[in-house]
């Protein structure tokens, strides 16, 4: 008799179920209490014979340790889901989703490529991963010139017999140039934004990859007025109105004849201050009309054309809108920095 009634009462305690504290606290009185079934049990327990006593003692300690578990159990789980319930307040307004910012270098580069997309210049792109034609031999440097040397060049592969299967990482956007001239006929008016690498020490002032912006016109009577205007337009879209531009005299392999652009310093505007190092100018952009040799090389008739190009610094031109002194925090992805440019557009 009493074996069964330790049976059945295992089976039910197993089955208990309290998702509150009260409801936890009427199961450990009705079952564990001084009046509970569990120690009416125990009470019942000196009748037992002596021979029997030793089983049945065992039982009913089973039938106790299985109660008490029960409830802690049952007490915990109550617990947790109490703690839960408690830390959803369902009136509380959602919590607003973090959105990203653009990264200042982005902003720079749509700024420029929309002021050249109004001159009615249409985006090109090439592979990062050149070859030596592309990058050097169809821009008229030299097998010597200085460019290709191992200091600046990352070479991926090298074979001096032919010039294809030099590969290396671009080091400038002009190579996009060559691209589009030996793949088509002029007119032609595209801007090409892209990664550059060069072998440099990282640096404040210098990194071993930044971007740059090249453009290219070639066409019929094409002039250095025409880039002259189109850059003078180009400095007021992006500094303001009151800009003025200077060309200096300058020399790359792929221009003759060729100049470096200066802005007027867009801190003083041009009074000379310690940003500009008392000049009232700051260079922005490499330029000029495209060497007849490389409009030759790359397939176009330079009797019949003629043709300007440019290259922007990226990274430069956001340095002076932004004021940025440290190269290295445009590639740090540091999100306080970055959150500075989340109200500029
Ligand atoms: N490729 C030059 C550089 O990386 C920049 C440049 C200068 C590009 C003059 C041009 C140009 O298209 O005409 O320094």
């Amino acid at each position: 008799m009493l074996l069964e009634r330790i049976e059945a009462l295992k089976a039910q305690i197993a089955e208990l179920q309290a998702n509150n504290e009260e409801a936890l606290e009427a199961l450990r009185i009705k079952y564990l209490s001084k009046k509970g079934e569990v120690t009416a049990l125990f009470n019942e327990f000196r009748n037992v014979p002596a021979e029997q006593k030793r089983e049945f003692g065992q039982r009913l300690n089973e039938l106790k340790t299985l109660a008490t578990e029960k409830i802690n159990a049952l007490r915990d789980s109550c617990k947790a889901g109490e703690s839960k319930a408690a830390k959803i307040d369902i009136t509380r307004p959602a919590a607003a989703e973090e959105i990203g910012t653009r990264h200042p270098l982005t902003l720079v580069r749509k700024e420029i490529i929309r002021i050249f997309e109004r001159l009615g210049f249409t985006l090109a792109d090439g592979p990062e991963v050149e070859d030596d034609l592309h990058v050097f031999t169809s821009l008229n440097f030299a097998a010597d010139h200085p460019a290709r040397d191992m200091q600046d060049t990352f070479f991926i592969a090298s074979d001096e017999n032919d010039v294809t299967r030099n590969i290396v990482l671009r080091s400038h956007t002009s190579s996009v140039q060559s691209r589009v001239m030996l793949s088509s006929q002029p007119p032609i008016r595209i801007i090409c934004p892209g990664r550059v690498y060069r072998n440099e020490a990282i640096t404040a002032r210098a990194h071993c990859f930044f971007h740059q912006i090249e453009g290219l016109y070639i066409d019929k009577n094409v002039s250095f007025a025409d880039l002259k205007q189109v850059l003078l337009y180009f400095a007021k879209e992006l500094f303001g109105p009151e800009t003025k531009i200077r060309l200096r005299p300058s020399y790359f392999p792929f221009t003759e004849p060729s100049a470096e652009m200066d802005v007027s310093c867009m801190l003083c505007s041009g009074k000379g201050c310690s940003f500009c190092k008392n000049t009232g100018w700051v260079e922005i952009l490499g330029c000029g009309m495209v060497d007849p040799n490389v409009l030759d090389a790359c397939g176009i008739d330079n009797k019949e054309y003629t043709g300007y190009a440019f290259g922007v610094g990226v990274e430069r031109i956001t340095n002076l809108k932004y004021m940025v002194k440290d190269l290295r925090m445009f590639s740090e992805n540091d999100v306080r920095f970055l959150r500075e440019f989340e109200t500029a557009h």
